[in-house]
């Protein structure tokens, strides 16, 4: 079953990578979650080619690598007495099935929880104990010790653990090869094999003789025999960007297209086309993000109109426009379920020094993983504005040991998504597309119900906790804003930015738009890539309101740069 087998992966993927770095969940957890997607999937597809479940699946199973193809093939077989028993025709939903072949289960104390609807038939134990014992007993599996899916599990576990280029030659923290932290993350290495060259250092002797900033500008005026960098460059303030954050930071994304049964008939299974496959690799390599789309570090034009659809803008091209010397120069440290506890051992990551390289604007934006957690005691799992303090500290304090003199450092507050809920939860899922079965609402009372989902706070139909939530966010927000009135620090200012996102839902529903259009539509959570677009409007706005200094003037030189530097060397 391939889109679906792969999909699973690249659906434990998506779910792990929000907020569950530690897999949690109940009945089976992400196991139980990949079964229920992929098999619903698998259902669908089969209804809409008039196909046999067994079928559909054995065909898809081929396309995986062939240990994993074998795994594939052994579930199926296991699954055929109750995929083709006629007694269980009816009973049989992705979930009954699930629980049937034990990939879900029932943890002590905890109810079933169910995404289809439930059957019809019978009540739903009844189903799960009658398909169980067509199946010959109990099973239980862990998918990620399987044959060939294990080493699956184990690549999707290593790129967890990295935020750093995993292609770096000379070892200065820049790459050359855009996936994998590579230049989708930050500023692309000009020469991978010098130690001495990478985005955001200081000229070095005005970059007469090589490239030493990346930034395109190098070489000297035959005119006055002086370096161009010095000429083009030292007159205007220029800066880096550093953006630390989360998955709106990261800017994470599950393309509809593949979760959408009726889009996902359309591949044919004998022959999917390798595109396919390497926009599924390149998508794996990015953690399911697209950090080149972004509103912080953006920087492509959006091209893969089937996959993401939206204009791109960012704080860094606005200060690539205002000054092309910052040509290169951004990071982007954000980290998908990245709080402010968690980025504390990843900060080192980071690459400025404060004597060699240029100054920076640091944006520290954690949207919600303070209080977005998937915990059944969601509010005491939150994080006090004590516990917030000490790690907001720790990263500032650090940072002023590798920020240049003159940067500066913006917090940003974190997110109210009290929109979400009532803004999404009568709209049908792209899972559910084929027999109008699945509503958000419905996803996220599975997500409560399994202790998977990115935020229990505010994906509940519980008005009073989401209320809670939002009480709580402000709360955090207060107490950053507190740090920023009564903190400083040697080598750079701090700002306190009001999160965008409030701002440009408010201007998008006074335009006449819907919430839901700026709201991913697979996970419900993130901001879409036309949001992502307006939070740099809406944030740029007010930093130039509030903080104009940070930006500096426009670079005079700017054209003259073009004129002779053409792109810079590109991205
Ligand atoms: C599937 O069967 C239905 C009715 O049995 C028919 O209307 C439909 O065209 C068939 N679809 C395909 C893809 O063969
Ligand atoms: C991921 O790796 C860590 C440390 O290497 C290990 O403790 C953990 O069990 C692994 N998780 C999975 C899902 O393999
Ligand atoms: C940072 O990279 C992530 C991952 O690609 C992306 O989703 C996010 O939008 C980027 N953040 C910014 C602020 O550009
Ligand atoms: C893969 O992405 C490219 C853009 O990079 C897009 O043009 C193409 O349609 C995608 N392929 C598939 C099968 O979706
Ligand atoms: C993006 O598109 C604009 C307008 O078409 C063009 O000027 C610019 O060079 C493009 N940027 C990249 C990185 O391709
Ligand atoms: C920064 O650069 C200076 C000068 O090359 C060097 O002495 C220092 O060790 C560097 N700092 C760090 C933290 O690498
Ligand atoms: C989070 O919730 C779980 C149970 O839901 C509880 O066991 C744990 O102690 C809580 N953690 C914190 C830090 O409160
Ligand atoms: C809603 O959430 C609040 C706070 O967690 C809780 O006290 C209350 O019992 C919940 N209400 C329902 C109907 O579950």
């Amino acid at each position: 079953m391939l889109p679906k087998c792969v999909f699973a992966f690249l659906f434990i993927f998506c779910l792990v990578n929000f907020n569950i770095s530690d897999g949690r969940g109940i009945n089976g957890g992400m196991d139980c979650a990949v079964c229920t997607v992929v098999l619903g999937l698998s259902i669908q597809v089969a209804q809409i080619h008039n196909d046999t479940i067994v079928g559909a699946s054995t065909k898809l199973c081929s396309f995986l690598p062939s240990a994993a193809a074998s795994s594939c093939r052994k579930i199926v077989k296991t699954l055929e007495p109750a995929l083709l028993s006629d007694e269980l025709y009816e009973l049989i939903t992705p979930d009954v099935v699930c629980y049937g072949i034990g990939l879900c289960y029932k943890t002590p104390g905890e109810n079933y929880c169910h995404l289809f609807p439930k059957p019809k038939m019978m009540g739903f134990h009844h189903a799960v104990t009658k398909v169980k014992k067509n199946l010959g007993g109990n099973l239980r599996w862990n998918l990620c010790s399987l044959p060939g899916i294990r080493d699956i599990c184990a690549d999707i576990n290593r790129s967890l653990e990295r935020i750093e280029p995993a292609v770096d030659v000379d070892k200065d923290w820049f790459s050359t090869v855009q996936s994998a932290r590579g230049s989708f993350w930050r500023g692309k290495d000009c020469d991978d094999a010098d130690t001495v060259a990478y985005p955001g250092r200081q000229a070095v002797l005005g970059d007469a003789f090589s490239d030493s900033n990346c930034n395109g500008i190098h070489g000297i005026d035959p005119a006055t025999a002086s370096a161009w960098e010095t000429q083009l460059c030292s007159g205007s303030v220029g800066k880096g960007l550093i953006y630390m954050g989360d998955s709106v930071g990261a800017h994470f994304h599950f393309p509809e297209r593949w979760m959408d049964p009726l889009q996902v008939a359309q591949i044919d299974p004998w022959d999917i086309p390798t595109s396919l496959l390497q926009n599924v690799t390149q998508w794996i390599l990015n953690e399911g993000d697209w950090p080149q789309l972004g509103f912080a570090t953006g920087y492509l034009n959006n091209t893969q109109s089937s996959l993401i659809q939206g204009p791109v803008d960012s704080i860094y091209l606005r200060m690539l426009a205002m000054n092309r010397c910052n040509h290169r120069d951004f990071q982007n440290l954000s980290r998908n379920g990245a709080a402010t506890n968690t980025v504390l051992a990843y900060m080192q990551s980071v690459a400025r020094n404060a004597t060699k390289d240029r100054p920076a604007l640091f944006i520290y934006g954690l949207y919600g993983n303070d209080v977005c957690n998937n915990y059944k005691d969601t509010i005491s799992n939150m994080t006090t504005p004590e516990e917030l303090r000490k790690n907001v500290m720790a990263v500032l304090e650090f940072m002023d040991t590798v920020l240049p003199e003159g940067s500066h450092a913006l917090i940003v507050g974190l997110v109210d998504a009290s929109f979400i809920y009532p803004a999404m939860r009568d709209l049908v899922h792209p899972l559910g597309r084929l027999h109008n079965d699945i509503t958000y609402g419905d996803l996220y009372e599975w997500f409560s119900c399994m202790q998977i989902g990115p935020c229990n706070g505010w994906m509940t139909a519980n008005e009073t906790l989401r209320a809670i939530t939002s009480k709580a966010s402000k709360r955090l927000s207060a107490e950053l804003k507190k740090i920023t009135a009564t903190q400083t620090f040697n080598n750079f200012k701090l700002h306190y930015l009001d999160n965008p996102l409030g701002e440009v839902m408010d201007e998008w529903v006074k335009q006449g738009h819907k919430v839901a259009e700026l709201i991913d539509p697979i996970d419900s959570l993130h901001p879409s890539q036309m949001a992502q677009a307006l939070i740099t409007e809406v944030a740029w706005r007010n930093i130039k309101k509030q903080f104009p200094y940070i930006l500096g003037e426009e670079n005079p030189n700017n054209d003259k740069i073009i004129e002779l530097f053409g792109d810079q060397g590109g991205h």
